[in-house]
C-alpha cells in the first residue's frame, strides 16, 4: 500500500494537518511520501493506492497552486488516456480531501466549495473519495478574521484538539481500509 499526501500551505496550518496524517501513516507501518505542492509538481497519481490532497480555502476555493496542479495532471491524463468518459472505478484507488478554512463569513459553507472541487479531480480519475476532512484554522494576518467572523475566535487553531481528531480519523480511514496495526 503506497500513500501520498499532497498538500499547500501558505501560513503552515494546512501543513500542520498533512504533517500529522503523515505520523499516522507511518506509525501504522507504511509507505509514504508527503510532498508539497509548487508550480513544477508532476506525479503520477496511480503509483499510490491511498492519496491525500489538501489546500488552505481561499476565497472559497483551493489555492492557485492546487488549483494548477490538477490542471496539469488533468490535462496529462487527457493525453495518456487514463481520463475516460463515465470515469471508470479504479479498483484498490483511495483519496482523501482535506482543507483549512476560517469561515469568516460564511463558515464551513465557504469551504465546501473547495473540497468538492478536489474531489471531482480524483472521481474523474476514477479514485474512490473515502471522505473530505475540513479543519478550521486562523486567518493568519486578519485579526478581525481570526477574531469577530462566523466562527468566532479562531486563533491558534488548528490546535492540538484539532490535530486529534485528524490522527482518528486517519486511523479510521486505515482501519476501514484494515490497514491499521
Ligand atoms: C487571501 C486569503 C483568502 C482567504 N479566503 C478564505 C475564504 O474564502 N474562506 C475561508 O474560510 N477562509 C479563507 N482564508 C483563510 C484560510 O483558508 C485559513 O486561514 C487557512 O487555515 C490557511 O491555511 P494555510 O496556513 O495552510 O495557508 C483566506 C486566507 C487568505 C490569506
Amino acid at each position: 500500500m503506497r500513500c501520498l499526501i499532497l498538500y499547500a500551505s501558505v501560513s503552515e496550518n494546512t501543513e500542520k494537518v498533512a504533517l500529522r496524517i503523515q505520523d499516522v501513516l507511518r506509525t501504522a507501518g507504511l509507505d509514504v511520501e508527503c510532498i508539497k505542492v509548487d508550480h513544477e509538481t508532476e506525479i503520477n497519481l496511480y503509483q499510490y493506492d491511498l492519496v491525500f490532497l489538501g489546500s488552505p480555502v481561499q476565497v472559497w476555493l483551493p489555492v492557485k497552486t492546487v488549483m494548477d496542479f490538477v490542471c496539469r495532471t488533468i490535462a496529462h491524463y487527457q493525453k495518456t488516456g487514463d481520463l475516460m468518459p463515465c470515469s471508470p472505478v479504479r479498483p484498490g484507488k483511495y483519496a482523501i480531501c482535506f482543507c483549512t478554512y476560517a469561515g469568516p463569513h460564511t463558515g464551513i459553507s465557504e469551504a465546501v466549495p473547495a473540497i468538492k472541487w478536489m474531489r471531482t479531480f480524483f472521481e474523474h480519475l476514477g479514485f474512490v473519495v473515502l471522505d473530505e476532512w475540513y479543519t478550521v484554522g486562523e486567518f493568519t494576518g486578519s485579526e478581525q478574521n481570526s477574531t469577530t467572523g462566523r466562527l468566532g475566535d479562531i486563533k491558534g487553531r488548528p490546535n492540538e484538539g484539532d490535530l486529534l481528531e485528524i490522527e482518528s480519523r486517519t486511523r479510521g480511514i486505515l482501519e476501514a481500509l484494515r490497514l491499521f496495526r
